[in-house]
């Protein structure tokens, strides 16, 4: 359970935006999730909101594959990205993909910062990294949430912060700072929160 009670009650599913041209009138703020596919990002919005189906999740890579817009109470978007990195789709289909996250983050000006899902265990990839690069030379600024941090033991998280953090201090763009989730055991939401209704305000 969290405390925060600008996610309790109205929080409804918008639009799924499969191209640019779909996007609602940017007239709220957003928080957009990103990250690579099967991190986590539609587990932790149903974890923030409280709704265990509100985004759609799955064990397969590739489940979310549109920005899925969910609006809090009339005053902020949530975005479910789709996940980038996953190597089973056609290269048709995840080149669009591409396109549509790429075009998406570097072109939106409601976008007040992106939610950088990273999996506790794996840390940042090449592939991170890359998006990281863009999001500087863009200056879209970003946050890391470690996401399934019930899975690693504390001395391979705290291994994985100090080297992340290493990393996070050479991106201009990037927050030097890391907020560590669990949406299974309801870890680190409370604080994701906080965060979020900052940024919005
Ligand atoms: P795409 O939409 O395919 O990009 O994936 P996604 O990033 O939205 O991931 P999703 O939320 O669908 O979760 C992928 C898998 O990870 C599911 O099997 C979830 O149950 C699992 N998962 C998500 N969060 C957690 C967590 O906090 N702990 C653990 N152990 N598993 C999690
Ligand atoms: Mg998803």
């Amino acid at each position: 359970m969290t405390n925060n009670t600008l996610f309790n009650g109205s929080i409804d599913f918008t639009i799924g935006v499969a191209e640019l041209g779909q996007l609602p009138a940017p007239d709220m703020p957003e928080i957009a999730f990103a990250g690579r596919s099967n991190v986590g990002k539609s587990s932790l919005i149903n974890a923030l909101t409280g709704r265990k189906a509100l985004a759609r999740t799955s064990h397969t890579p590739g489940r979310t594959q549109q920005l899925n817009y969910f609006n809090v109470k009339d005053l902020f978007y949530l975005v479910d990205m789709p996940g980038y990195g996953y190597a089973k789709v056609s290269k048709s289909q995840k080149a669009s993909w591409d396109r549509l996250i790429k075009d998406y983050l570097r072109g939106r000006p409601s976008l007040r910062a992106v939610l950088l899902l990273i999996d506790s265990r794996h840390g940042l990839k090449e592939i991170d990294q890359t998006l990281m690069k863009m999001l500087d030379e863009a200056a879209v600024s970003y946050r890391v949430v470690f996401t399934k941090t019930d899975k690693v033991k504390s001395q391979e998280l705290s291994s994985r912060r100090e080297k992340t953090l290493a990393t996070l201090k050479k991106h201009a763009a990037a927050f030097p700072g890391i907020i560590e989730t669990s949406s299974h055991k309801s870890r680190g939401l409370d604080e994701l929160q906080e965060i979020i209704a900052t940024l919005v305000a």
